[in-house]
């Protein structure tokens, strides 16, 4: 005989009463800094992305420039509701913060924006031709000028942006020659910090079984419109020398991290099209920044498919507010941001204030021999999640 499930009638009651779509349970309304926030009791069969989907429809309807859900707990969501645009004027001025992070601009939550290199090693800015990448290097590098970091510059616009840093920087290539013979001298530094981790038996130079005294310079490598290192003129002649460039530049990516080199690559797009290495690159700089971008395309490459609120949030991105950008840091969630506008002369003023911080090429260099390539096994070695491995 089939057994039926027994229902109370103080259950039958309960089930009768569940219903859909009804007008949101609103608590206290408290007024914050740039709007006002408000927690929401949940109804019986609603979920917190219920909320989610439909923010940009309760920001049309209160009115406001956005709403966020900020936080959850089980039967109940907060709102934060931003009255106006907080990146129409950033006035945050970039700012170290702490050893090799840089508070870059302003998130639309109204916290800034830090790019923390030991967090996330590399980064990818990308963004159309006026759209901001340049004002973020700059910015970068106004941060990172007064710390204990090597700063390498590779600006094959002509060398526009980077040479007034010139006094700043340890290296400065605008031909890919040079950018070729200067990822040689980095892929040296990296196997010259490689035996010395092997020596003091630890994985990367952030250990602490290194002695302080041991511990070598970080050292961040900016590399300006990165599509110039690969586009070819003339592809018979210069094939070898683009192939040379793109591996070196991926073996940097890939144990920069342990070795305490960091990239960041601004390009206006960095796709396949550019060359077979280019998506292995892509791959390693997981710090990304998508500024305003010509088509969706572009900003799936640089926004990945994780998020399409994501890419619908940077196509809307107006030419009118250059330097705003939307940017996955570490949670994988991601934000608005807007960089800090960096004038040309405040970065020239850093360049000159801290040129006595920079090491000589010559000095990074000592010791290690500029090398073609490393052997694959020597990357997976450093590259292998160890146990006892801190995070770096
Ligand atoms: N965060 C910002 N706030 C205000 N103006 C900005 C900002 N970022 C860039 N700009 C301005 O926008 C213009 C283009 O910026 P730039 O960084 O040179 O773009 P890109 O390198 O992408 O071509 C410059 O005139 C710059 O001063
Ligand atoms: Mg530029």
């Amino acid at each position: 005989m089939r057994r039926r499930t027994v229902i109370s009638v103080a259950q039958s009651r309960r089930l009768r009463r569940v219903e859909v779509e009804r007008a949101p349970r609103l608590g206290f309304i408290r007024p914050t800094r740039l709007g006002f926030r408000v927690g929401v009791r949940l109804h019986d069969g609603q979920t917190p992305e219920d909320y989610v989907r439909v923010l940009d429809k309760l920001a049309h309807a209160w009115k406001v420039h956005s709403v966020r859900l900020a936080s959850w707990k089980p039967g109940k969501v907060v709102l934060v509701a931003t009255l106006a645009d907080p990146l129409a004027h950033v006035t945050l001025p970039v700012l170290s913060d702490g050893l090799l992070r840089v508070r870059v601009g302003l998130m639309d939550t109204g916290a800034p924006f830090v790019i923390d290199f030991r967090a996330i090693p590399h980064w990818l800015n990308v963004g159309a031709t006026q759209s901001g990448k340049s004002n973020l290097a700059n910015a970068l590098f106004v941060g990172l000028a007064p710390q204990p970091v090597a700063l390498v510059g590779f600006d094959l616009k002509g060398g526009v942006e980077f040479t007034p840093y010139e006094g700043r920087m340890s290296a400065l290539a605008t031909e890919r020659d040079e950018c070729a013979e200067l990822l040689a001298g980095l892929i040296g530094i990296i196997k010259y910090r490689m035996a010395l981790c092997r020596r003091h038996r630890v994985k990367n130079i952030w250990h602490p079984r290194l002695p302080e005294a041991a511990r070598p310079m970080p050292l961040v490598l900016l590399v300006d419109e990165v599509a110039e290192l690969f586009l070819m003129a003339d592809p018979k002649a210069e094939k070898d020398a683009v192939a040379a460039v793109s591996t070196r530049l991926l073996r940097v990516a890939q144990l920069g991290r342990a070795f305490g080199v960091y990239l960041v690559v601004c390009g206006q797009r960095v796709g396949s099209d550019l060359g077979p290495g280019v998506t292995a690159l892509r791959a390693q700089l997981t710090g990304r920044v998508c500024h305003m971008v010509n088509d969706d395309e572009t900003a799936k490459m640089a926004l990945g498919d994780m998020d399409p609120g994501a890419v619908v949030a940077a196509r809307e991105i107006s030419p009118a507010m250059p330097g705003t950008a939307v940017v996955i840091g570490s949670e994988g969630r991601w934000h608005r941001m807007r960089s800090a506008h960096v004038l040309e002369e405040q970065a020239e003023a850093a360049a000159a204030e801290y040129a006595h911080l920079a090491p000589s090429w010559a000095e990074l260099t000592r010791g290690a021999v500029a090398s073609d390539d490393l052997d694959p096994d020597e990357v997976d070695e450093f590259t292998a999640p160890d146990l006892e491995d801190l995070p770096v």
